[in-house]
């Protein structure tokens, strides 16, 4: 039994503390009550602190949007593990907006690098795969996707990589509106995903980690994700902003079969 995950990845929102305590005020104690399902809220670095303060005494876990793989050193603006150790449980590491471009754009070698550190200092990982469109269109998801899984993966022992959080989020369908088919989902982190787990770590560990399903998910849709047999929660962004966010999480706990 994998027990299910939903995240809230609050992105470049929420930013002045005020308003991030008072909605995660709002929201906490009935998402503290919803049952038999992992929930995790995925604040900006710079009101973690005072969302962390917010949750105390609840079992709502946070996670960093990213991390730098060194713990300390000459690395201006980054943030390190050891910054984030005292402060969450999670790391969302390799999002697709920030494998995009730029000085600081994530590749598969260096996502590597952060899961290894994400480890080395008791965080654990969500690891965001997922493939373009074009790729999609091109019939590239099972070789790229799977690609993303074993560089992640690349080195890690067996209690590591079964203790892994991976996100399967098509690029296409973040933010646009357009979420994946609960059976394509299903079928790309089923064969895809668990698949290349299962190469380096075998068929047992391919079917422990939890794997979500991310892009576009929203309060009706949540429930036909989350009655897939291969998806274990979901990573949302957009629908994770409003109250009814604990509506979504609920729902999903209600349809997850585990
Ligand atoms: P949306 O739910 O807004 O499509 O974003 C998905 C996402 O990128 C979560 O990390």
């Amino acid at each position: 039994m994998r027990q299910p995950i939903i995240a809230g990845n609050w992105k470049m929102h929420m930013g002045r503390v005020e308003q991030a305590v008072s909605f995660a005020r709002q929201i906490r104690q009935a998402l503290n009550e919803v049952e038999g399902v992992d929930r995790v809220l995925c604040p900006p670095f710079t009101v973690l602190t005072a969302v962390a303060e917010a949750m105390q005494h609840t079992q709502i876990a946070l996670a960093a949007q990213t991390m730098h793989w060194e713990e300390m050193g000459a690395h201006t603006g980054e943030i390190s593990p050891v910054m984030l150790s005292e402060l969450c449980d999670y790391v969302i590491l390799g999002h697709s907006e920030r494998r995009a471009t730029g000085s600081t754009a994530e590749t598969d070698q260096s996502i590597n690098l952060k899961v290894h550190a994400a480890f080395a200092h008791g965080l654990t990982p969500i690891i965001c795969v997922g493939e373009n469109l074009e790729q999609n269109e091109a019939g590239e998801t099972h070789a790229f996707v799977g690609g993303q899984v074993r560089a992640a993966f690349d080195g890690l022992t067996t209690e590591q990589a079964l203790r892994c959080v991976v996100a399967y989020e098509p690029i296409w369908a973040i933010g646009t509106g357009k979420a994946a088919t609960p059976t394509d989902a299903n079928r790309t982190i089923g064969l895809t995903v668990r698949g290349a787990i299962a190469e380096s770590f075998g068929e047992e560990v391919a079917q422990t980690v939890r794997v979500q399903y991310g892009g576009s998910v929203n309060v009706d849709n949540i429930a036909s994700f989350m009655a897939m047999p291969e998806v274990d929660g979901a990573l949302v962004g957009g629908a994770s902003l409003k109250p009814d966010f604990v509506e979504l999480v609920r729902r999903g706990a209600g349809a997850s079969i585990g």
